[in-house]
């Protein structure tokens, strides 16, 4: 294939040989001009969720003392079928990210069509125009087994290969800033190493400037924020790195109201990164247990969790849904845990929680699919062959973000059960990782390897319209807390249906009043860690 086509369905010609030279004189020609103008170029290395927007925002920085834009940014984003269509797009002022952040769209269009203080581009040549390279290309990580992190491992491709493209270019005292999540050592241990050759093999005397700072970036309405607007943890490798990064985080990040923490070493700020995330995945993992005595013993989970949080030293205890997604806490740990034995080269076991949090998180939604079950045979009817609609594919309340979701989980596994699926999710558009799920999230990453009966899921189609979703279906899985779920009207929805149907909640959707009415009106209705339904439905 020679073309790469962009979720809207546009089709870009991938760049040939030819083009390269072209591609980087134009793009020099420009950067030598905002150089004479007194800006600094900033080269953003991946333009996906996390580099395109952090691009956007370096390139909308203004000077503290002018007042005026004083970065240059080139996203450099590698040419692949897959995401080569993303810098075509970017060049044409829209932002190759769907988000739910109206800031987003505008400042991407701002900063490429009015300032002129980005563009994206397919040659790594230039790198050599940089005096600041930020690297946020993906660094995965493979899970082989189905809630089991242990025998995963660490895809360091595309990272290692970056590395070297970065050393084999970048003038020598150019920052390098490595803002993916990576298993710790990374910095010191395989970038340096790899960088420090090239630079050898270039004649370069002085060591390359590395420079750590993890993103915390959050899809959902505050995604630009999430970035800018809040704390940042940084580190060098020596000290005129932790200096240069420094003063880069402080003029691009509004560090004056979310100070920068700056830490002694890489390896401290890599740390505190899968440290950050595995502590949420723990806290999150930690409930499954009490959800399922709570399902088992009369007792309504959520508002135990609500009693709790009262107390502010309690206050960020979240009920899990239906399994815990997005990029990060499902890997993260993943990359701790591989790191100690092949980057530190330690031998022993010396983790338990954190391996044991994402196994649990992992597999949660099978539990789902067997309240599913369960609901349906209430109300006397199999499993196989049901028809199941979905409500919410994404990972998270009010996002289209659908990595690593709870929902995919369930829904593999009725489908392994011969359920017939439909989904609805306002949010989403395509559910890639149904309808690519040979090539997404990645060649041989798709959890469709761990259940039967897989292949079918390719046809389905994210809908909008709620009515027609709901329309003749057996079972409704409340799957993810979007704000139009939470305000649904049982009467409502089984109207549509046409009858009662089995009603489930994985994710503390409804209220008591809600199920009572669902209950009345003929459902079956059975939830995640809400034991309190079997009491319900005996007070009627
Ligand atoms: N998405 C999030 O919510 C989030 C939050 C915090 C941290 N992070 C971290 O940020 C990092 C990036 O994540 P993301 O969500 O942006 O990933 P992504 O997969 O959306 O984007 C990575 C991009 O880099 C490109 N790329 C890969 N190698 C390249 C190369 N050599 N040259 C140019 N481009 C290249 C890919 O084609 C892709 O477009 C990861 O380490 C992730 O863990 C992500």
């Amino acid at each position: 294939m020679n073309y790469s086509i962009s979720p809207e369905g546009e089709k870009f010609k991938l760049p040939e040989e030819k083009d390269y030279e072209h591609e980087f004189l134009r793009i020099k020609k420009l950067s030598d001009q905002k150089r004479k103008e007194g800006y600094e170029i900033v080269v953003v290395m991946g333009l996906g969720f996390v580099g395109a927007v952090m691009a956007a925002i370096v390139a909308d920085t203004v000077d503290k003392k002018t007042g005026k834009p004083a970065k240059f940014v080139i996203g450099v984003q590698r040419p692949s079928v897959r995401s080569f269509w993303k810098i075509p797009l970017l060049n044409k002022g829209i932002a190759p990210v769907k988000a739910e952040d109206p800031e987003v769209d505008p400042m991407i269009n701002r900063c490429v069509m009015q300032k002129k203080t980005l563009i994206a581009t397919f040659t790594d040549k230039v790198l050599s125009l940089a005096d600041v390279v930020v690297v946020d290309v993906q660094c995965d990580y493979l899970k082989n087994e189905l809630g089991n992190v242990r025998n995963g491992e660490v895809e360091m491709q595309a990272l290692e290969s970056a590395f070297g493209v970065i050393a084999e270019y970048i003038q020598p005292g150019a920052l390098v800033l490595i803002e993916t999540t990576v298993a710790p050592g990374t910095t010191e241990q395989v970038a340096y190493p790899i960088m420090r050759k090239i630079f050898q093999r270039r004649g370069i005397k002085t060591a390359p400037l590395l420079a750590h700072s993890y993103e915390r970036v959050m899809p959902g309405r505050n995604y630009v924020a999430s970035i800018r607007d809040f704390w940042r943890v940084c580190s060098g490798i020596n000290k005129e790195a932790r200096e240069r990064v420094e003063k880069f985080l402080n003029e691009v990040l509004n560090t004056e109201k979310f100070p920068l923490t700056v830490l002694d070493r890489p390896i401290e700020s890599e740390t505190a990164k899968i440290v950050e995330n595995s502590y949420r995945a723990t806290i999150l993992a930690f409930l499954d247990e009490w959800s399922l005595f709570a399902e088992r013993n009369g007792v309504d989970i959520i508002k135990v969790i609500q009693a709790i949080k009262v107390r502010p030293t309690h206050s960020n205890m979240i009920f899990p849904g239906p399994g815990i997604g997005g990029y990060c806490l499902p890997k993260d740990g993943g990359l701790g845990m591989w790191a100690y034995k092949h980057i530190l080269g330690f031998d022993d076991n010396i983790f338990k929680i954190t391996p044991m949090a994402i196994d649990i998180n992992d597999t949660r939604g099978t539990h789902a699919a067997q309240l599913v079950r369960d609901a349906l045979r209430l109300m006397h009817k199999p499993i196989a062959a049901a028809e199941v609609l979905i409500l919410g594919a994404s990972y998270r309340e009010d996002v289209g973000d659908t990595r690593y979701s709870g929902s995919e989980i369930v829904v593999r596994k009725l489908t392994e059960m011969g359920a017939e699926i439909r989904v609805h999710d306002p949010y989403v558009d395509h559910w890639w990782e149904l309808e690519n799920q040979d090539s997404y999230p990645g060649h041989g990453h798709s959890k469709k390897a761990f259940f039967r009966n897989q292949e079918k899921l390719k046809e389905i189609r994210v809908q909008k319209d709620m009515n027609r979703s709901l329309a003749n279906a057996d079972a409704v899985v409340f799957a993810v807390r979007h704000e139009p779920y939470v305000e649904l009207d049982p009467k409502k929805v089984v109207k549509a249906i046409g009858k009662p149907a089995a009603i489930i909640d994985a994710f503390g959707i409804l209220s008591d009043e809600k199920i009572k009415e669902y209950l009345d009106l003929g459902c079956a209705v059975k939830a995640m860690g809400r034991g309190h339904i079997s009491r319900l439905r005996d007070k009627k």
